[in-house]
């Protein structure tokens, strides 16, 4: 493959000495528009991944999949989704610690598959962090109001235009633009409080498991209500015409891709690459550290909630709390309905930081505008692009539907994760010799299974999330060739292969 002529346009390659030597002497854009700073070390990351991962998808997913597609099945459907996870999770690994940088599988993408690639898998990333941070906005939004009884019309998914959703974003966006290390802090405050409960969960609730409930484990399999109504049925039901059933080991794997939108996030570890003290030892352990974590509470938690209550009569908006209801804890309840709200907050805030740092790598190559990718002076962090999210976030959030985003997240960080897969045995063959502080066991086949679950689990998203996806990359390719392809910076250095 070396010996092939260089890449030109659309498809010309980052070389890794460029992206490294980037951050580390690009003298000209550092004193035109400032450098990220080194503050993180292992514990920070866990802090960052664990802040970001745990979220509406444990608090909220787990009680609407459990009812409507799983039973206590939807034990089986996180370690599935945690399974697919930890194999991308592994991937990344290998990529950040090899190129640890901020914008993560944009970066890889463009140091192994070319230009346009690395373009739409950066516009894919804001469907994953900025959708993200809205869905977790309003499902912060929803559990305020539970906690505090305020008005629905204003607080909840029955609200025209969610201000709770729109205020939470605009305070924790502010933290985030401020600063990087104050926004560490908050976050590992709310973080340590998010773990204790769940494992307060586990262990309290365990006490109340009861064998009935969790029988039988995975409900028999029947037809969903209503039957097939076009958009809504899972691509694979679309194209292999089966009918759509509820329960039943397909409905453990339909949940399985929904409660996905649990483990995303553990990735935005892989973005701090720039400002980790030694990425090569604290990135691998940062990712890998989180999910590991995340599974197992995803897993002692969803048992528990399925065991206090049969899974018929979860509440679908706060299973978690209503569980404890369910057998008389209510002063637990209260305290979970607390650490929800707390443990959204650090969601929305590492998911704003994250989409800040990938605006920066897009707009340092040139592939945007690069005074987008400004830092501020007295913050250090990219104040402009971190606006502009801030600005996004409020808007998708005060008005579009939380089952609606999240399924956006899923299947754009799925996506992405197929990718930074694929890069893997890529790059091995196009830089073999690249020091790999950390190595992806079994490659190729574990970084192409990893590819192939994600893609498994895409399929079984809606047809018109799917098409809602087509759309965004269209836009996204529209942008690239009439503004990235042009002014990219790889295009337009001395000496690289460009047209
Ligand atoms: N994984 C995050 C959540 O569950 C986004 O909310």
């Amino acid at each position: 493959m070396s010996e092939k002529p260089p890449r030109t346009g659309a498809l010309r390659i980052k070389p890794v000495e460029d992206i490294l030597a980037q951050q580390a002497d690009d003298a000209d854009f550092a004193q035109e528009h400032g450098t990220l700073r080194k503050n993180l070390g292992a514990k920070d990351l866990m802090g960052f991944g664990v802040g970001i991962v745990i979220g509406t998808g444990i608090f909220t997913l787990t009680g609407i999949e459990a009812k409507n597609h799983a039973g206590p099945g939807i034990v089986l459907s996180f370690v599935v989704a945690g399974v697919v996870s930890l194999l991308a999770a592994l991937c990344y690994a290998e990529m950040a610690s090899t190129v640890p940088t901020a914008g993560s599988a944009y970066t890889y993408a463009y140091a192994t598959i070319g230009e346009v690639f690395a373009w739409i898998i950066g516009w894919d990333l804001i469907l994953e962090f900025a959708l993200g941070a809205a869905v977790v906005a309003r499902g912060w939004s929803g559990y305020l109001a539970n906690l505090f009884d305020l008005p629905p019309a204003l607080f909840t998914e029955k609200a025209p235009v969610n201000i709770g959703a729109i205020l939470i974003t605009v305070v924790l966006g502010t933290v985030a633009l401020v600063g990087v290390k104050e926004s560490a802090r908050v976050t590992n405050v709310l973080v340590v409080i998010k773990v204790v409960v769940c494992i307060f969960v586990i262990v309290l609730g365990a006490f109340f498991v009861r064998g009935a409930n969790l029988t039988p484990f995975i409900p028999a399999s029947r037809p969903v209500e209503g039957g097939t109504s076009g958009l809504t049925q899972p691509l694979s039901q679309a194209l292999f015409g089966i009918q759509p059933t509820a329960f039943g080991f397909a409905g453990v794997l339909t949940a399985a891709a929904v409660v996905f939108f649990a483990y995303t996030g553990f990735e935005a570890v892989a973005n701090m690459g720039e400002e980790t003290r030694n990425p090569k030892k604290d990135l691998p352990i940062g990712l890998l550290g989180t999910l590991a974590l995340c599974t197992v509470l995803y897993v002692g938690v969803s048992f528990v909630v399925t065991g206090m209550q049969r899974y018929s009569q979860i509440n679908e908006s706060s299973p978690i709390a209503s569980a404890f209801d369910s057998v008389g804890m209510g002063w637990a309840s209260a305290l979970i309905s607390i650490a929800a709200v707390c443990g959204l907050t650090s969601v929305i805030l590492v998911d704003i930081i994250a989409m800040g740092r990938i605006g920066f790598a897009m707009g340092r190559d040139h592939l945007l505008p690069p005074s987008v990718a400004a830092i501020h002076p007295k913050w250090g962090t990219p104040w402009k692009i971190t606006l502009g999210t801030i600005v996004l976030v409020a808007i998708l959030g005060g008005l579009v539907p939380l089952k609606t985003l999240a399924d956006m997240v899923s299947i754009g960080t799925l996506f992405a994760f197929v990718v930074v897969s694929l890069a893997v045995p890529i790059m091995r063959r196009t830089r073999p010799e690249m020091e790999r502080p950390f190595t992806v066991p079994f490659s190729p086949v574990v970084p192409v299974l990893s590819a192939l679950a994600c893609v498994y689990l895409m399929t079984n998203l809606s047809l018109e999330t799917w098409l809602r996806f087509v759309v965004w990359m269209a836009i996204g390719f529209v942008i690239y060739f009439g503004y990235g392809k042009r002014n990219a910076r790889l295009g337009q250095k001395k000496g690289a292969s460009t047209r």
